[in-house]
């Protein structure tokens, strides 16, 4: 037996293995999707990687960072990958446009689209185009359409197709998107809405993205025209408290300068939380219900204690005010739970916990363990009684450059 044989049945073994996962865990559930994540040798897309890295679950391969780290290309994780094509509903014959190219996704696209179909596939960067066109020719897929070009730009030749993915962090949604989609077809991507990042399927109908599913995810971030940075607000009086917006930053950020100075008013609120449940939900209800949501980080080699959120990277905040709140968990007794509790600190401390409190409960009572809201995206200048024709009712509309995105529970 060769090395190369023994890879290969060491490679089938793995591969075999992590469909099997995704299946179990629910993430993988079309029998073509199976078949093809079971076919194409993802190893052979990422070289570099051992077979263990090239296989694992949840971990994308990075293939590119920035001088500071940043991760700027990436073979998407297994989960990420089979998730995202199951939010697709790629059928054979489908004309389909994949923005970000690393090669693999695009030759299970090309698998599940057939003969009569057609996959392009576009990145910003040449050298992840080069890399991709060698790894798609020599594994059986040159007939897969590889393009450098900024998407945020119509592709030429591509013209409209049945299936939009999306595989970079994006945050607003340019309009050749959607230009570039048939009536009713889909697009996937990975959107950052108010902080949160979730994979949307949207279905075209009447000239605007509606979401039929979400997933939360992680991802590269886009690059080119329609990149954009989240603004952060560092806290005066102390070195360790920022605030993320994703949005822009509160009218008056300076009323918060001598908010670190007042006592911390801290509300255990009784509502408590299995470890492995998820915050997907209580997430976009504190961004769909606050105004001034941010997300709060605290530098661990700066910190004073001023603050002590259970999570110092990542705790769901707001603003209002000359006021900040935050959450934060403690362990139950059990030790299988936790407990959440809303801390604030600034001139209204109080009545700020006091509201962030209420957003808790009213998650608790309405949408724990229930759908997600319907993300909604029109063109920028839509008029409000346009969307979601007017009834957008305890939901909100977030402003983008190209467009407009609406966030709403579904009737209960
Ligand atoms: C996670 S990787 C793509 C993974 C790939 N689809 C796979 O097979 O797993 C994201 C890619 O998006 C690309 N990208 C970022 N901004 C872009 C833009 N504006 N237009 C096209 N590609 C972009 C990056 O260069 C990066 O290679």
């Amino acid at each position: 037996m060769t090395d190369a044989t023994v890879d290969s049945d060491a490679a089938t073994a793995l591969r075999d293995k992590a469909v099997d996962e995704l299946r179990a865990a629910g993430t993988i559930v079309s029998p073509r999707i199976e078949a093809v994540m079971r076919t194409v040798p993802r190893h052979l897309f990422t070289p570099g990687a051992t077979l263990d890295e090239a296989y694992q679950v949840y971990s994308a391969f990075v293939t590119k960072v920035d001088r500071h780290g940043v991760q700027l290309s990436s073979v998407s994780a297994p989960q990420i990958q089979a998730m995202m094509l199951e939010q697709a509903r790629v059928q054979r014959g489908d004309h389909v446009l994949e923005i970000g190219s690393g090669g693999l996704n695009a030759a299970y696209l090309a698998e599940l689209v057939g003969p009569d179909g057609a996959v392009t596939t576009v990145d910003i960067d040449p050298e992840v185009t080069a890399r991709a066109a060698r790894l798609l020719a020599g594994n059986g897929y040159g007939h897969v359409r590889v393009v450098t070009a900024d998407a945020a730009e119509p592709i030429p030749g591509v013209g409209k197709v049945d299936a939009v993915l999306v595989t970079a962090g994006a945050w607003d949604i340019p309009p050749a998107w959607t230009q570039q989609l048939k009536p009713g077809g889909r697009l996937v991507v990975p959107l950052r809405v108010r902080g949160l990042t979730r994979a949307l399927g949207f279905t075209l109908v009447d000239g605007h993205l509606e979401s039929e599913s979400s997933k939360v995810c992680g991802f590269v971030p886009m690059q080119g025209a329609s990149a954009h940075q989240e603004e952060l607000l560092l806290v005066t009086g102390t070195p360790e408290i920022g605030l993320r917006f994703d949005d822009g930053l509160p009218e008056n950020p300076g009323l918060l300068d001598n908010a670190v100075r007042t006592p911390r008013v801290e509300l255990w609120t009784g509502i408590t939380l299995g470890i492995s449940e998820l915050l997907d939900t209580l997430q976009m209800h504190l961004a769909i219900a606050l105004p001034g949501f941010c997300i709060m980080a605290v530098d661990p080699d700066l910190d004073t204690g001023i603050v002590a959120p259970a999570n110092r990277s990542f705790a769901l905040a707001a603003v209002e005010g000359g006021s900040f709140a935050y959450l934060t968990t403690r362990r139950t007794e059990d030790d299988k739970h936790v407990e959440f509790a809303v801390h604030a600190l600034g001139s209204d401390a109080g009545s700020l916990a006091g509201k962030v409190a209420g957003h808790l409960r009213d998650w608790n009572r309405e949408h724990r363990g229930g759908p997600g809201p319907v993300v909604r995206v029109y063109p920028a200048g839509t008029p409000d009684d346009l969307i979601a024709g007017g009834r957008v009712v305890g939901g909100r509309v977030i402003d983008k450059v190209h467009s407009r995105i609406s966030l709403s529970w579904p009737p209960a």
